[in-house]
């Protein structure tokens, strides 16, 4: 069936819109797009004047995203080249809505026409196609990864503005399948973009590259866990009750797409401790206040407390793999679905500069509602 006589063929069930493109409060971003549509695109409002926006610092963001980059992520060959319409004047923010956008430019339609009714177990064709009533089949649309350019162009300017206040975002690979960082090795965040895995261990990221490239030879996914620090953080960003810094993280965090898992500090290994070891002991030192212990991640009572802010995010194996795989169509027929495209064989590497976008845009947005939290 044609999109039109689908739409009209469902136009008498209540119609749905996409109502959650929007993120943050003051520094408030919108994104748009689709996978295989014209490009991809973000407004960000909010963003205070006299910013130099560095458009290298952003494409640089963005390379780090970008598919094709290296033997481990999908060969779909864009270079994601970004352009400012609006908000600059001379490199410097206006203070007015900042617009950057990005053109698709190798958009193959033609790799997803075996799916065009069916759907993909466990991504994202199912769920729209029951509330929107009909979905954009060519690369999943809005529900595409590609979105997340939005993001990390958006989270570039964030973390330009963070930079200013010395706050630093770093995030890297600290697992993949069972092969993880071993327990208590010192990581060394100037290494994470030494290697296409972006994991700061040297002999870990060896053994993480190997199983990716098995994986793929194998036709099959892997998921992996991204962990995240954010440094120089001042004391007081956080607004209880709902948007606590932690809820607020984990929400940014959630809306990845794969992501299935958030831990802040000690996180679900904490369960395991008693309070009399869990608990993060104040001590006084020439830096201020701080903890002899940071199993509360940087955050307690949902504002932060000065130590560095540490979470760590879980992304699932993407669904689609290149073996054949047992679905139904729209019409509940069975169906085999034979594994073609280009994809990720696990994601992780590519979603490092994406957590740290999602970070530095909340980190950013409480920092500008903060500060008018005391007269
Ligand atoms: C950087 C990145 C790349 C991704 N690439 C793929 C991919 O190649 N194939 C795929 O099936 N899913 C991929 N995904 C995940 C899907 O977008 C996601 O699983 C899908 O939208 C369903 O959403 P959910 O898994 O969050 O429920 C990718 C995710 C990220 C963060």
């Amino acid at each position: 069936m044609c999109l039109k006589n689908r739409f009209l063929a469902t136009a008498s069930l209540p119609l749905h819109h996409m109502a959650g493109n929007i993120f943050g409060n003051i520094f408030r971003i919108t994104t748009y797009g689709e996978s295989h549509g014209k490009g991809i695109g973000v407004v960000i409002d909010g963003c205070p004047a006299g910013l130099f926006i560095d458009i290298a610092f952003i494409q640089k963001e963005l390379d780090r995203r970008r598919p094709g980059q290296s033997d481990i992520v999908t060969q779909r060959n864009e270079d994601d080249r970004v352009q400012i319409l609006s908000g600059v004047y001379g490199d410097i923010s206006l203070g007015s809505p900042i617009h950057l956008f990005v053109p698709n430019k190798d958009a193959r339609s033609g790799d997803y026409h075996h799916l065009s009714d069916a759907f993909r177990p466990s991504h994202a064709d199912y769920t729209y196609t029951q509330k929107y009533g009909l979905r954009d089949v060519n690369g999943g649309g809005r529900s595409s990864a590609r979105e997340t350019i939005a993001r990390v162009a958006a989270g570039a300017v964030a973390k330009l503005l963070l930079q200013k206040y010395q706050i630093s975002v770093d995030a890297y690979v600290s697992q993949v399948g069972t092969i993880r960082i071993p327990e208590g090795e010192h990581v060394d965040y100037t290494l994470t973009e030494s290697n296409i895995v972006r994991c700061p261990h040297q002999g870990t990221a060896e053994k993480m590259i190997n199983y990716i490239s098995e994986i793929k030879a194998a036709g099959d996914s892997v998921g992996g866990i991204i962990s995240c620090c954010i440094q120089h953080c001042p004391v007081g960003l956080g607004e209880p009750v709902f948007d606590k810094l932690h809820a607020d993280l984990a929400k940014a965090m959630l809306s990845i797409n794969a992501v299935k898992g958030f831990e802040i500090g000690s996180g679900f290994e904490g369960v395991t401790m008693l309070g009399s070891l869990h608990n993060d002991i104040f001590e006084k030192t020439n830096q201020g206040i701080q903890t002899k212990t940071n199993h509360s991640g940087g955050i307690q009572g949902g504002i932060s407390n000065g130590m560095p802010i540490t979470f760590r995010v879980a992304f699932k194996p993407v669904s689609t793999i290149m073996k054949d795989q047992q679905s139904i169509t729209q019409d509940g027929d069975l169906i085999t679905l034979e594994g073609k495209g280009r994809h990720d064989p696990c994601v992780v590497p590519r979603a490092v500069p994406i957590v740290e976008s999602m970070a530095a845009l909340v980190i950013a947005d409480h920092l500008l509602r903060n500060v008018n939290s005391k007269i």
